[in-house]
């Protein structure tokens, strides 16, 4: 189910209330009850202090009516204070049996509760006792204190609390709710925003001047998501652009040729001919469209699958083989240096190598060395192909693998060389799980590419 940022809000601001409002009224209702606990023993010690001296000054029974009569005045109808005296000579004893029927005269001194039958609430009781004097026994004086206006006062006071708790929390949801939909709002703006960008025109971004800076970072990743659609798009158009281009070029000479031929009556020596120049244009219109089959799939993710293990020193040493009758024509050498073990896609690597050999080869210097490495750098193999030619400017180097890109722009579209063949490096190396690169330092070019642990033996 799709939930509401502002319900959710609302929802955590009513849970925070009703956390905070129970923890304070649970304090609150402790510290009352506390306070009226307190009230109630210093009712009992205030009226054990006025009669104690009273029950402690007479010592004839004959008096004693006298104190029994004073106690009864001062037991309220509603027998809200009730007091008793407890002696082993009846003269002496007052109140009657305790309502507990518990022998309260074995019990300590101090405060105790005595449970009422008939009484919702307990009664507090203050027991002393009261010494010998003359002939007077001991006596035991007990003040009770009916407790059920005290409870009632707490009752009324913990409903009261959770009555204005509940609707606290239920004042503190909606206004919450209402609040978060309120803060919401640069949201619903910018989704607004988002809603009117203009389609097919790519260069639109969200304006970020005026959101808070919680929104910020938000509408600069969707910017930045913006801005990558937009130079995929470029790429797009610029691809399209150069297909069309590359293939036009044999088209217009397929078709040419075939006019001229068709405008006169040939012999068969001469239709072969055209025949075979012909199929030489179709055969470079197939390979680019091969190639960018192949750049296709690799850039959709295809790993590389027919894995053998391999050394790459005889690999390599095999590709420079192939290679030979091209770095004969320029008398360069091939010096092959590390080894290891891997496990790759030997015709992948080949191709790759071999298009990396066939630049080098292009652009060495005549006479000079092209040095193939092959070094293993921590979890990755990495296979480059340097040679001593003029040095690359660092504007064109992070663009050489990019198809069709080629630094010579006066040779670019004019021969056999499509600009194709460091992006089927840079295929192949993703296809290993790799990478590529390409330095031009101190007189000599570099382009190499990666090989991962996961190719690795
Ligand atoms: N060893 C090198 N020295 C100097 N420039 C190089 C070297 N290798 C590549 N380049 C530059 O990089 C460009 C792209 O190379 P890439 O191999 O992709 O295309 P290409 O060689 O022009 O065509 P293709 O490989 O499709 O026949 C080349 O056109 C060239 O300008
Ligand atoms: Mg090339």
């Amino acid at each position: 189910m799709r939930g509401s940022i502002a319900k959710r809000l609302a929802l955590m601001f009513a849970m925070a209330v009703l956390l905070i409002t129970a923890v304070s009224a649970v304090l609150l209702r402790c510290s009352l009850q506390q306070s009226l606990e307190t009230q109630m023993h210093n009712e009992l010690v205030l009226r054990h202090s006025v009669l104690d001296p009273l029950l402690s000054k007479y010592e004839s029974p004959a008096v004693w009516v006298g104190v029994h009569q004073k106690l009864d005045s001062l037991t309220p109808t509603d027998e809200r204070v009730r007091y008793w005296v407890l002696s082993d000579d009846s003269n002496y004893s007052y109140g009657g049996a305790m309502p507990d029927g518990q022998d309260r005269s074995r019990q300590p001194d101090g405060f105790s509760i005595m449970e009422v039958p008939e009484q919702h609430c307990p009664m507090v009781l203050l027991t002393k006792t009261i010494p010998a004097m003359g002939s007077r026994p001991e006596l035991r004086f007990i003040v009770a204190l009916d407790s059920t206006p005290f409870m009632a006062t707490l009752s009324t006071f913990t409903e009261t609390l959770v009555l204005t708790s509940a609707l606290g929390v239920v004042l503190v949801a909606l206004l919450g709710y209402w609040i978060a939909r309120f803060g919401l709002g640069p949201v619903q703006r910018l989704s607004r925003q988002a809603n009117s960008l203009p389609p097919g025109d790519s260069k639109q971004r969200l304006d970020t001047s005026a959101l808070p800076h919680e929104l910020l970072e938000l509408a600069v990743s969707f910017n930045g998501a913006l801005a990558r659609q937009e130079t995929a798009w470029c790429q797009l158009e610029g691809f399209n652009a150069n297909v069309a281009h590359e293939l036009r070029t044999p088209l217009t000479n397929l078709i040419g040729q075939t006019q001229v031929a068709l405008a006169h009556e040939r012999d068969l020596n001469e239709l072969q001919d055209l025949l075979q120049s012909n199929l030489e244009e179709l055969e470079r219109m197939g390979n680019i469209v091969n190639d960018m089959l192949f750049l296709a799939g690799a850039e959709s993710g295809q790993r590389a699958t027919e894995l053998s293990d391999v050394s790459l020193y005889e690999e390599a040493s095999k590709t420079v083989e192939y290679l030979e009758p091209v770095l004969l024509d320029k008398q360069l050498t091939v010096v092959i240096e590390g080894d290891m073990r891997v496990r790759i896609d030997r015709r992948l690597f080949h191709r790759s190598l071999a298009n990396l050999l066939q630049n080098a080869a292009r652009y060495a210097a005549p006479d000079s060395t092209i040095t193939v490495s092959l070094v293993s750098n921590g979890l990755q193999a990495e296979v480059s192909v340097s040679n001593a030619g003029e040095p690359i400017d660092s504007v064109h180097l992070e663009h050489l693998f990019e198809r069709f890109y080629r630094a010579d722009a006066a040779r670019a579209r004019s021969d056999a060389h499509h600009g194709l063949g460091l992006s089927i490096v840079r295929a192949v190396a993703s296809m290993h799980g790799g990478r590529v690169f390409a330095r031009s330092e101190a007189g000599l070019n570099t382009f190499g590419f990666s090989l991962t642990s996961e190719s690795l033996g």
